[in-house]
């Protein structure tokens, strides 16, 4: 093969090289031009590409240009050669832009006085039959080459950018797909706020708008964090008193002897240090929706007291004599488990089959595991949005917090990703960011060989450590990891130092 020809190739397959890879489009064909400058001996080089919606034409890369001459390069089709090369879909080859009244000049970047042995070529680059844009350069004319040669080339290259674009097109698509389904998927598994693709969590959003529109009280169950309130608040937002309050009072959180007083509100005078007559949060949710949460630390006295509303739909503030009515819906909650607290005395039965009119069950989120890759999803774009962050999470990062089994429930793993986002520093969390307590958990049932793997990785580590006299640096060296993948490994498995 001849000299030259073996450069053409290695200089088209450099090309190619920079077209590849995930920078931006810009950035790819600017280093595409730089390659094809130093082979062709050019100037100046550009890619001009047709707007596909204005059909406007405009320099996308460039170089040895300046920004400003860039931003001056706009043409429309027709105008100048560059504007004939893509009506007419063939190159133009101008062997002298001293002499050639169609020249433009629209940059303005040709004015030294050298420019009268500077030749222009330009081939437009086609994509699925039509012309998408043009390769240009300026190229000096004395050397050797012949302009054929350089055309030729550079047609080639005009076919790698028609590639670089159809593939920038279908990764354009898909990335739209994404997003919609995305979105269509979102609409599925979610109400309101509320994020749950499992069966379990689906029944539940059956249930919400089933009873939302009715009167009817519901007694919202589960562990902690398992999102009992914000079921509480879709049930009203999704009811007919959504624009009235949403009045949430936690039973658990108000002493016993001022609890009287914040439902049903006291007189002036009422008890020492009433000096004025004040509502009670059941008038203040008059028209909309009472929330109450920790239903099952509700001492026995209002207990009574509360039935007693539930079952006359009337009350008195504290201190005074006169019957208030409202207008109002009960939802309550609880992580109690209620039914042996009637058996061991300390709730009452009959205020259980009141509140209990439509039980709502929230699953443990250990027994909904297929929620969690859709949680650490919504969480991820809230807390980067909240946070003004693009971190993204690895593969492998996503399938350890997948295995965890969150005693804290949805609670625990907001706040987990809620830190991850806030505290990392690049732009991507990778299984050595996750808390190890979640990453022990995850590999503490292993099976099969991935069992027999970690511990032969641990045994490993253990010998180059304690070979290296317990020194991290130097037994990651030899481990061929980082010190800080060799941390992390080390308390994955629990490694301790034991001969001090
Ligand atoms: N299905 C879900 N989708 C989105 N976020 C959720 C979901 N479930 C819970 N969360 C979030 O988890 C956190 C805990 O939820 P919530 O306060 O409703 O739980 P809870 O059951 O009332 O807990 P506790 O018994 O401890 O009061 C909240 O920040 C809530 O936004
Ligand atoms: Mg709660």
């Amino acid at each position: 093969m001849p000299i030259s020809s073996q450069i053409e190739l290695v200089t088209l397959l450099e090309i190619s090289k920079a077209l590849a890879g995930d920078k931006p489009l810009d950035r790819r064909l600017f280093a595409a031009m730089r390659v094809l400058a130093e082979y062709l001996d050019m100037r100046r080089g550009t890619v001009t590409l047709r707007d596909m919606t204005t059909g406007e034409l405009g320099i996308v890369a460039a170089y040895g240009l300046t920004k400003q001459e860039i931003s001056r390069g706009r043409y429309r089709i027709g105008e100048g050669i560059v504007g004939r090369v893509v009506k007419s879909g063939a190159p133009v080859v101008i062997p002298n832009v001293g002499d050639e009244p169609l020249f433009l000049n629209k940059t303005g970047a040709r004015q030294e006085s050298g420019d009268r042995n500077i030749a222009f070529l330009c081939v437009p680059i086609i994509d699925n039959g039509d012309v998408a844009g043009v390769l240009s350069i300026d190229k000096l004319s004395t050397r050797v080459q012949t302009f054929d040669a350089a055309l030729s080339v550079m047609k080639i290259v005009a076919q790698l950018i028609a590639q670089t674009l159809r593939i920038e097109r279908l990764l354009e698509t898909e990335r739209r797909e994404n997003e919609s389904l995305r979105l269509e998927l979102k609409g599925r598994y979610s109400l309101g706020n509320l994020i749950g693709a499992s069966k379990g969590m689906q029944e539940v959003f059956r249930t919400v708008l089933k009873v939302a529109g009715s009167r009817a009280t519901v007694l919202i169950r589960g562990e902690s964090g398992t999102g009992k309130e914000l079921i509480a608040k879709a049930i009203h937002s999704q009811s007919g008193r959504a624009a009235k309050p949403f009045i949430k009072v936690n039973c658990a959180a108000i002493p016993e002897n001022l609890l009287e007083s914040e439902f049903f509100g006291h007189e002036k005078g009422a008890f020492t240090g009433a000096i004025a007559a004040r509502r009670g949060k059941f008038e203040a949710a008059d028209g909309g929706t009472i929330f109450l949460d920790e239903i099952g630390e509700l001492a026995p006295q209002l207990q009574s007291k509360l039935l007693r509303v539930l079952q006359e739909r009337e009350f008195e503030r504290v201190g005074g004599n006169r019957s208030i009515r409202v207008d109002i819906r009960l939802l309550a909650a609880t992580n109690r488990d209620l039914e042996s607290a009637i058996r061991e005395g300390v709730f009452r039965e009959d205020l259980y089959y009141r509140m209990n009119v439509v039980p709502i069950f929230l699953p443990p989120l250990r027994e909904r595991m297929e929620d969690i890759p859709v949680l650490i999803d919504h969480f991820m774009r809230r807390f980067n949005e909240e946070n003004g962050k693009h971190v993204s999470l690895g593969r492998k990062a996503v399938s350890l917090l997948s295995q965890y089994n969150w005693p804290g429930n949805v609670r625990e793993l907001e706040n987990t990703i809620e830190r991850l986002i806030v505290l990392s520093e690049g732009d991507s969390i990778d299984a050595s960011d996750i808390p190890v307590h979640v990453t022990t958990a995850a590999a503490e049932s292993p099976s099969g060989l991935a069992a027999t793997v970690q511990s032969l990785e641990r045994e490993r580590i253990i010998q180059t450590l304690s070979s290296n006299g317990w020194i991290y640096a130097r037994a990651a060296r030899s481990l061929g990891i980082t010190e800080r993948q060799l941390v992390y490994r080390v308390k994955k498995y629990g490694i301790e130092r034991l001969d001090g």
